[in-house]
């Protein structure tokens, strides 16, 4: 027998034994625990066709349209702010971003209109009657093959991404259903482009260029599954938004008053109430009637999503996730960067703590405990702006809001828009085309339906370009102008590259851009020269408020979305098992973020699953 085989297997059982005590000790807070609370939330065992009923009876028709769209678009063309409510799509955003949304589908199907396009003498691409064995090209074959994919998929994009916003601003059944069409012969124009990628024959291509362009095409996420498993990948997505969607709860101490739902009825709970017990039960709640119940689902789809990365050439999701970082370090390189900036983020954990002990007192936050995650202003603790109140430095400094301003003015939309366009023309930056201005939606109109989630387009054809966002006369819309039309400034500035690389340099890029002007447009010192603030606000005071403010929200998200990130990345690896999902949630909030669960959690707990982007499978990172 080998003995350090046996060494191995025994103290990696302590280890993990250890571990499971650790991270369950970790959880417990007896004093404050309800055993109650616990049991409840076991969960009654509610059919699932009634759960899904129910949610679509309480639908309004818009909600279900917009959360089919959301669930079932995923092209590149498309930013949206992606922290509230990112749509892009299911779950391979970074696969869906740069490879899925932008290849249109049906030319090699409708014979005409590709090859009508190109040279039909020269044209390598296989029709679908002879789509068999192994292709060999020659490089300059291959290039042709590339230019004919590029004029194909920008052309099937431009179909596409013109229904989604026909959908978008103007939302009626006629319009959703060309959406999903198209959506669907776009999956399909792809997997057709994959199959012939599979069977290419790469040893003689040398050009790093045209073999990363060929990586990238071959690596359709999601699209590359058979079409019924696809399907069911879709599906468990589309019934895990609809459990979450669909979720309500009962008010504290009045169970009568049921029906409360995330928007707006528990945040506004989560971000105005001080009262411990109500935040708790609240917190509790949601993720009795959100998390435990996708948990079955998630498992199902954590399986789907590793044999369509084995499809992708990769050995897991996860690899398929981080694949358009093009890092193979790419996990290290994130824990780095957060040691880096840990040491600012424990004086400001350390600060409100203090702050926290103040109302809650020293028997409820301790000195040397993790933050309780339920009473930081938000149903997830990752952005603690909403208790700004309990932790401004110098309270009566107000940070700035320059929205009384703005409209003393008289700024409308179109101002707004103008002025965000003159801030990039005095950074040498293009003016927006005339297209721009004429195809773009500033304002939702009455009677006119639309999803008012702003969001910057790219129609695919180097020359049409798009804002949409029912914008209002705030200083929060106002920088969201400036984020959306970034995307646009980033759009005309690779609109020359091929297809396949038009798009963010990585998919956390278009939005580090955005996120970089936003920031810049936000200072007390830019909104001064804007004229949007009188007198003056340039001392310690104000600028200590206005930078503790961003911190509460920026900084605040970073160790919540990486925790996300790194916890779906282990799952997918499968060096976190399911009898660990919800432990090692815990475990990563708390060592990266010094954050700890109210109250006892356990494994039939799913509490990554109270979170959109865990059943909507979109990723963080
Ligand atoms: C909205 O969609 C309907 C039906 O799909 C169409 O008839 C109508 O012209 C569209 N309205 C606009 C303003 O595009
Ligand atoms: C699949 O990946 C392996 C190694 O990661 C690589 O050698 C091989 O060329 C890849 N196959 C294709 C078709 O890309
Ligand atoms: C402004 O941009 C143009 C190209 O778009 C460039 O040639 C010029 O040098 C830039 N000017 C400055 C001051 O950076």
């Amino acid at each position: 027998m080998n003995v350090l085989a046996t060494i191995v297997v025994v103290s990696a059982t302590i280890l993990s034994a250890a571990r499971l005590a650790r991270c369950q000790a970790d959880q417990v807070d007896s004093k404050y625990l309800d055993p109650n609370d616990y049991f409840l939330a076991g969960g009654d065992q509610q059919d699932r066709r009634r759960i899904l009923q129910d949610a679509f009876n309480r639908y309004t028709v818009q909600q279900q349209q917009q959360e089919q769209q959301q669930s079932r678009t995923g092209f590149d063309g498309i930013f949206q702010q992606r922290q509230q409510q990112p749509q892009q799509q299911q779950g391979f955003q970074r696969g869906g971003r740069k490879f899925t949304t932008d290849e249109p589908e049906q030319n090699f199907e409708t014979s005409g209109r590709f090859t009508s396009r190109s040279d039909p003498r020269t044209s390598p691409i296989p029709t679908p009657s002879i789509q068999q064995g192994p292709l060999t090209l020659s490089n300059s074959n291959i290039r042709q093959l590339l230019q004919q994919l590029d004029v194909a998929g920008s052309q099937q994009c431009n179909l596409n991404v013109q229904a989604q916003w026909d959908f978008e601003t103007n939302v009626n059944e006629g319009t959703q259903i060309r959406a999903l069409e198209q959506q669907l012969l776009y999956s399909e124009f792809q997997r057709k482009v994959f199959s012939i990628m599979t069977r290419l024959n790469l040893d003689n291509v040398i050009d790093p260029n045209l073999r990363r362009q060929l990586k990238f095409l071959s690596m359709p996420g999601p699209a590359a599954l058979p079409q019924e498993q696809l399907s069911r990948y879709n599906r468990l997505i589309n019934d895990m938004l609809a459990v979450y969607n669909s979720a309500s709860v009962c008010a504290f101490d009045e169970p009568l008053k049921c029906g409360l739902r995330l928007d707006p009825d528990l945040n506004i709970i989560m971000s105005r109430s001080r009262d411990w017990n109500e935040l708790q039960h609240t917190w509790i709640e949601w993720r009795r009637r959100t998390g435990q119940k996708v948990r079955d689902m998630f498992e199902q789809l954590v399986d789907v999503s590793n044999q369509a990365a084995l499809l992708n050439n990769v050995s897991d999701a996860s690899e398929m996730w981080k694949f358009p970082y093009e890092s193979p370090s790419m996990r290290f390189e994130l824990e780095d960067a957060w040691e880096q900036i840990k040491p600012l983020y424990e004086q400001l954990h350390a600060y409100v703590r203090k702050k926290l002990r103040d109302l809650y007192g020293p028997e409820r936050i301790s000195r040397e405990a993790p933050l309780p995650a339920h009473i930081l202003g938000n149903m997830w603790g990752q952005s603690w702006e909403n208790i700004l109140d309990l932790t401004i430095p110098y309270p009566g400094k107000n940070y700035l809001d320059v929205t009384p301003q703005m409209i003393k003015q008289g700024y409308t939309p179109a101002a707004m828009f103008r002025v965000a366009e003159e801030f990039f023309i005095s950074l040498n930056m293009s003016s927006m085309p005339q297209s721009f201005w004429a195809n773009s939606v500033v304002e939702e109109l009455p009677g006119q339906p639309i999803i008012c989630q702003p969001s910057a387009w790219d129609f695919c054809n180097r020359q049409d370009y798009r804002i949409k966002m029912c914008t209002q006369v705030n200083m929060k819309d106002f920088i969201t102008v400036h984020h959306e039309m970034a995307h646009v400034q980033y759009f005309l500035n690779y609109k020359k590259q091929p297809k396949v690389y038009r798009d963010g340099a990585n998919p956390g890029f278009h939005e580090a851009l955005s996120e970089a002007i936003s920031l810049s447009v936000s200072t007390p010192k830019h909104l001064q020269t804007l004229g949007l603030i009188l007198n003056s606000v340039d001392d310690i005071p104000h600028n200590i408020n206005y930078l503790f403010g961003l911190a509460m929200d920026k900084l605040t998200f970073l160790p919540f979305s990486l925790a996300l990130d790194l916890w779906r990345w282990d799952i997918f690896k499968g060096t976190t098992h399911k009898e660990r999902y919800n432990c090692h949630w815990w475990d990563l909030r708390e060592r990266l973020g010094g954050v700890k669960p109210p109250v006892l959690r356990s494994e039939t707990d799913f509490d990554p699953g109270s979170k959109y982007h865990v059943p909507a499978n979109i990723p963080y990172i």
